[in-house]
């Protein structure tokens, strides 16, 4: 804790204006009549920390109504009347940012240590961003360590109006375009004790998203809900904190308009959903540090967001394609059996993956000399192939090998890299390889440890990238060996409805310490801050591009790392519920991500296995995944007609990666989504609102996957417009209607939206193959016969393309039947690269004549029943600009 600093004036006579309340007893003996009059669904909860009965309900002075008497399961019995006491605005004045006002209340909660004098601060950061914290001017707390950008003085043509109302004080923010209000705390009291921090604010309607990781529809319940924030090792499951934390949500107003809100807090919280709308924040530390995103666009909001948070760190080309895994590889000659397979079958394969079975005793940077004696000659073969390697590391430290037996724990240890405990010691935690000790992340000196121990590592074994496990962090004990000391960050006043019910369950003890604070305040961060580790560790010691998967996240992660959903399990429902996972974590700004396929736990059946491989070509991380208990589920152990399911839609993908890469590009220089919502591009379609069981690629790819056992047709939703079939061509011309489309076993309906230009390459085995075929244009016209898109390309690895504009980049245009490239950047990385072939969806009638760059040509055909124009044999250098014009 930390000492009181010296107060400027101004302050000081404030907080002596405030004591004068403190030390007035009268108001609280005699407190005014309560204002129960609230309508129920706006009712907020007085009761939050215990059941309380009647008598503490009111001596609360709240309002007591049990919900038996009139009302619906999770509205709160105890509520704050409307005339409950907070904080006032005491003065408020102008600065170079915005304004700033104190804030004194003069009666203190139910919950211990109020602070009873605040301080808010406004700063008109963008046109589109408004960012305000509120503090505690007398000493400074724990803020969240993530940059975020520091702006100088006011924008000046803000999209949004701020209002202030003083006793009690609230805050409003308005869209100005509209008066729209986007946020309004006026709704509930505001708390700000030393461990609970609340705040409501009224929602513009139940289309809501965010607030991850939880598993949910795309669209949260707003009908009494909590999501709880508290980053767990769990297999998902419906109401429990999950692996990451984001504490952002985007809301869609009547309009279809959109904005966002972001709370800058780790600590352990609860959010509220009722049905007013509402939603409540409620956190256990830190500060409240919230920014609003005026968009009005989805896509805006998402970018904006974006800004704050870091933009997605670019992929290497090759983490793009087919990833295999499972627990339960025991040996080097299965894992090269398994490359062998995938090869003897056919099917694309750019990256083998090795789980904690290599380890020599699970423990990490170690290896198994018998299972595994030629590991690092494993590893060469797959390179030669073409392929990369990745295995799992573990952040926990074995640390019970005899001493100078085991680098990572002695140096380590000397090298003072771990958490400590209440007694200054190595907190000692158990996982995997038994007894452990957990690195700090947060302490420069671990950067340099961590990456001194994958640096040798890599010298013995030539890894491409890291799967980064068990970074909740995971405990197989609850706290410690020892348990935890009793105090107040062990024994919070409130406990969030964490899964297990205290916050030590399954991590560390919450009162450990690391560098920069406490763990109860730094839990949350402990995967980000091991992902930013070897992030660094991956560039300095490979020069590539850094390829890092981590089950636990929060807000920022996707600047440095991707995603997997964890332990899903081999179901139905759970196959569903990864959609609309995947869809949030783009707007999270973690574009890669993907669930492991044909699920993790329990035995998969073999349609589950076509169908979820089938959506998981359209993950933007596509890895098959599997427990080592549960029956083998590579794609080549199915039957021969399962395989040629499996091999079509792998093949589907390989064809498509030119553009997922172009889409990769745009996530990583401007913040579009890759994997993304209808309702992101269609917002004002409000058909398009609730849609999960189907997404986009971008803004050109619609995916309607099967979810459901034993269908062989879907029903999709089709916004207003064009669309074709990828694989056939055939139109669909919509008015923004429901279709039936046929999904026999060896089909995945996807759809290119007229408007359109995807470029396609022919497939391979692997991305090295596959980038050196020939590229494939498919161009789908609206109904004006138009169309567009575009291409990034480059070397697919190495670092900061874009930023040293080492890249190619062409734009396809068709319009009045003429199509025409246009080369914006070009590198040397597309010397060899070929047009081979164009496909023009929705061509009326047979052209006759066709020329490419004026030379005319007999290499086309035409088919009158899909209406199909293709033009073949090209051989057009991408670098040089083209033109085909037909008539
Ligand atoms: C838990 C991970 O979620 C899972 O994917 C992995 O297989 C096991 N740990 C074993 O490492």
């Amino acid at each position: 804790m930390m000492g009181r600093r010296k107060l400027p004036l101004a302050i000081c006579v404030l907080f002596m204006a405030c004591t004068a309340c403190f030390t007035a007893p009268s108001y609280v003996e005699d407190p005014p009549p309560t204002q129960c009059t609230v309508t129920p669904s706006s009712r907020f909860d007085c009761a939050p920390d215990k059941g309380v009965s009647k008598e503490e309900c009111e001596a609360r002075g709240c309002c007591y109504s049990p919900a038996s008497e009139h009302l619906a399961i999770g509205q709160p019995w105890c509520y704050f009347a409307s005339n409950y006491p907070s904080y006032k605005v005491i003065n408020k004045s102008e600065t170079e940012n915005g304004f700033t006002a104190m804030l004194s209340r003069c009666v203190k909660t139910f919950m211990p240590d109020d602070i009873m004098v605040l301080q808010l601060d406004i700063l008109l950061e963008t046109d589109s961003r408004l960012h305000f914290t509120i503090k505690d001017p007398a000493k400074k707390r724990y803020e969240v360590p993530i940059h975020t950008p520091k702006c100088k003085g006011k924008a000046s043509a803000v999209q949004y109006d701020v209002q202030i109302t003083d006793d009690p004080f609230s805050l409003v923010v308005r869209r100005k375009s509209n008066g729209q209000i986007l946020v309004n705390t006026a709704l509930a009291p505001l708390f700000f004790a030393d461990q609970f921090l609340q705040i409501s604010t009224s929602l513009p309607s139940q289309y809501l998203y965010g607030l991850g990781e939880h598993l949910t529809s795309l669209n949260l319940e707003t009908t009494w809900s909590r999501l709880t924030f508290w980053n767990r090792d769990i297999s998902p499951k419906k109401d429990t904190n999950l692996y990451g934390s984001h504490p952002f949500y985007l809301a869609l107003e009547k309009d279809g308009s959109a904005h966002g809100v972001f709370l800058l807090n780790s600590n352990a919280m609860d959010v509220l959903l009722q049905p007013a709308p509402a939603l409540t924040w409620r956190t256990t530390g830190g500060i409240l540090d919230f920014y609003v995103f005026l968009g009005p666009e989805p896509k805006a909001v998402i970018q904006q967001y974006q800004e704050v948070i870091g933009l997605p760190f670019m992929p290497p080309y090759w983490g793009l394609g087919f990833h295999i895994c499972r627990w339960g590889y025991s040996t080097s000659d299965m894992t090269r059996e398994v490359v062998k397979n995938m090869s003897k079958a056919n099917m694309p394969l750019d990256v083998q993956w090795n789980d904690i079975d290599y380890m020599d005793a699970y423990r990490d940077f170690t290896y198994d000399q018998t299972r595994f004696k030629d590991y690092s000659e494993m590893v060469k073969e797959f390179h030669e192939q073409g392929r990369k390697y990745i295995m799992i590391v573990d952040p926990a430290i074995s640390s019970s090998s005899p001493p100078g037996s085991y680098a990572p724990y002695d140096d380590g240890l000397k090298r003072g890299v771990f958490i400590t405990n209440g007694t200054g010691q190595p907190l000692v935690g158990k996982v995997w390889p038994g007894l452990t000790v957990f690195p700090d992340f947060t302490n420069p000196e671990t950067f340099r440890w961590w990456y001194d121990m994958a640096k040798d590592f890599h010298d013995k074994v030539p890894y491409d990238g890291m799967w980064i496990d068990m970074n909740e962090p995971s405990n197989f004990v609850a706290g410690s060996l020892d348990g935890c000391p009793d105090n107040t960050l062990e024994n919070p006043p409130y406990v969030p409805a964490v899964i297990g019910g205290t916050l030590r369950h399954a991590t560390i003890c919450t009162s450990s310490q690391q560098n920069i604070s406490s763990h109860y305040n730094l839990h949350n961060l402990y995967g980000l801050s091991e992902a930013i580790a070897s992030h660094y560790a991956l560039v300095k010691i490979r020069g590539k591009r850094p390829f890092i998967i981590s089950r636990s996240t929060f807000a920022s992660h996707g600047h440095y790392a991707g995603h997997w959903t964890g332990d899903v399990f081999s179901t139905w429902e759970q196959l569903y519920y990864t959609i609309p996972a995947i869809l949030l974590f783009n707007m999270y700004g973690v574009p890669l991500v993907g669930a492991d396929i044909c699920g993790f736990v329990g035995n998969t059946t073999e349609e589950l296995c076509v169908r979820w491989s089938q959506l998981g070509a359209f993950y933007p991380f596509m890895r098959n995944h599997n427990d080592h208990d549960s029956q083998p589920q590579e794609p080549y152990v199915f039957s021969e007609k399962s395989q040629t399911a499996i091999r079509n839609a792998l093949y589907i993908r390989y064809s498509l990666l030119p553009y997922l890469y172009t889409l990769f590009h745009k996530a990583h220089s401007s913040g579009d989504t890759v994997a993304r919502a209808l309702f992101m591009e269609f917002p004002t379609d409000p058909n398009t609102w609730t849609i999960d069981r189907q997404f986009l690629w971008g803004e050109a790819l619609l995916i309607t996957p099967v979810l459901e056992q034993g269908k062989t047709e879907v029903n999709g939703y089709f916004p207003s417009g064009t669309w074709y079939s990828l694989v056939t061509g055939v139109q669909l011309q919509s008015k923004g209607q429901w279709v039936t489309l046929p999904a026999p076993m060896d089909t995945i309906n996807v759809h290119v939206r007229g408007g359109c230009i995807l470029p396609l390459q022919l497939p391979g085995m692997t991305t090295q193959e596959s980038r050196k075929n020939g590229l494939v244009l498919v161009v789908a016209l609206t109904t004006e016969g138009f169309a567009r898109g575009d291409l990034f390309w480059d070397d697919g690895d190495s670092l900061e393309t874009f930023e040293r504009r080492d890249f190619t980049q062409v734009l396809f245009i068709a319009a009045n039947n003429v199509l025409l490239s246009e080369v914006i950047q070009l590198n040397s990385q597309a010397d060899g690269l070929k047009l081979q072939s164009v496909q023009i969806y929705g061509i009326a009638s047979p052209p006759k004549k066709v020329l490419v760059n004026q030379v005319a040509t007999e290499d086309f055909t035409y088919r009158k029943d899909t209406k199909v124009f293709s033009v073949e044999k090209l051989s057009l250098p991408i670098k040089s600009q083209f033109t085909i014009t037909w008539s």
